[in-house]
């Protein structure tokens, strides 16, 4: 981390329980690190134990530099309160596994950071059968998001669920079909890899709204945010194709670093003034307009009824009721 992020004034109780998928690296480790920082209890939810454990080590010894540092809202803790639990978002099955043990463990959840993701990957199946992206980025949050609810539900005042998504998702033009939600109809060599991504991204935002439109009298809101052009390990998904690496070479120069990607998170996570708040999307902190295809109802909903269908051995009646088509 380099220099100031524009909420360090503002502490968190320790009671405050935050997960963030995919906080070993990029903007998911930042979000993580000043949660905690500023005093929250903080689970990463990771896919390899190996990397995650690196990366509160690491965490830890940023925070004794900011401490030494006096940085201003930093917990006067001695250790910082992060820990690790395994999730791996292309199987619905560990994903399942990750939502019993926190569920046994019998914690509030009071933010669900739903950052974890891969970037323009080619296509392939997760062993649900689902295009990668589609599942690693929408699919697996969602599941994760639906058996957490009644958890943060339960969890007091002020609790947010926060979808990392994209500028990407304004690629995606009508008409919408149902049908073409996952690409299926491509096969790998002619599979647009910018195109599902901005979908994966796209979806997350429908799901903000057909969530918010669901709890909308309770204590539980939904944001999304685009955290801009971030010179992450994002590239790991896209080292096959030369020309992309390229370009990244080129628009790199342009980047955030992670900590100014996990400002907009951040923002989302803990303002105060965005309490109460749903249905906003933030580009720079700002809100902005989704695109139209976001926007509709109809779609919001088809894709609900869709997404429930892949998730229908992973979900209950009760959740299968409350989350029909309305
Ligand atoms: N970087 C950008 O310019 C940019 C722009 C717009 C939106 N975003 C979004 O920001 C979010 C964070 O991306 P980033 O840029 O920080 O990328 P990153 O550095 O590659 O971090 C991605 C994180 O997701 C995790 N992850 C990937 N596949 C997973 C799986 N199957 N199960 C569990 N975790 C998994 C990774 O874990 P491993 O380390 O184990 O792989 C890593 O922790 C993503 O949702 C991305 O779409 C990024």
């Amino acid at each position: 981390m380099g220099g100031k992020i524009s909420f360090q004034g503002i502490p968190i109780s320790k009671d405050r329980i935050v997960v963030v998928t995919g906080g070993n690296t990029g903007i998911g480790y930042e979000t993580a690190k000043w949660m905690a920082m500023l005093g929250a209890s903080v689970i990463i939810a990771c896919r390899s134990e190996k990397r995650a454990q690196e990366a509160i080590t690491r965490m830890k010894s940023d925070f004794q530099r900011e401490k030494e540092q006096k940085t201003e809202g930093v917990t006067q803790t001695d250790d910082l309160s992060v820990e690790f639990m395994k999730l791996d978002l292309s199987s619905l099955k560990s994903t399942k596994e990750f939502v019993d043990q926190f569920t046994e463990s019998g914690r509030p959840l009071n933010t669900l950071i739903c950052n974890a993701g891969i970037a323009f990957h080619p296509l392939e199946y997760t062993e649900d059968g689902n295009e990668t992206m589609f599942q690693v980025n929408y699919l697996s949050h969602l599941l994760l998001t639906l058996h957490l609810l009644p958890i943060m539900r339960r969890s007091g005042d002020d609790n947010r669920v926060i979808l990392v998504s994209s500028h990407g998702h304004n690629n995606h033009s009508t008409p919408f079909s149902v049908d073409k939600i996952q690409g299926k109809q491509h096969n790998a060599d002619n599979f647009p890899r910018f195109k599902y991504y901005g979908n994966s991204k796209l979806y997350q935002i429908l799901q903000m709204y057909f969530m918010n439109r669901r709890l909308a009298d309770s204590n539980v809101c939904v944001l999304s945010v685009n955290p801009g052009l971030v010179d992450t390990e994002i590239t790991r998904g896209f080292q096959d194709s030369s020309w992309m690496t390229w370009s990244w070479k080129i628009v790199r120069a342009f980047s955030k670093s992670p900590a100014e990607g996990a400002e907009h998170t951040l923002n989302a996570a803990i303002n105060p003034a965005l309490k109460g708040v749903r249905d906003v999307y933030f580009q720079e902190c700002k809100p902005k307009n989704t695109n139209a295809v976001a926007r509709n109802k109809d779609i919001q909903e088809s894709v609900l009824e869709y997404s429930l269908s892949c998730l229908n051995d992973y979900i209950t009646d009760d959740i299968r009721n409350e989350w029909k088509t309305k």
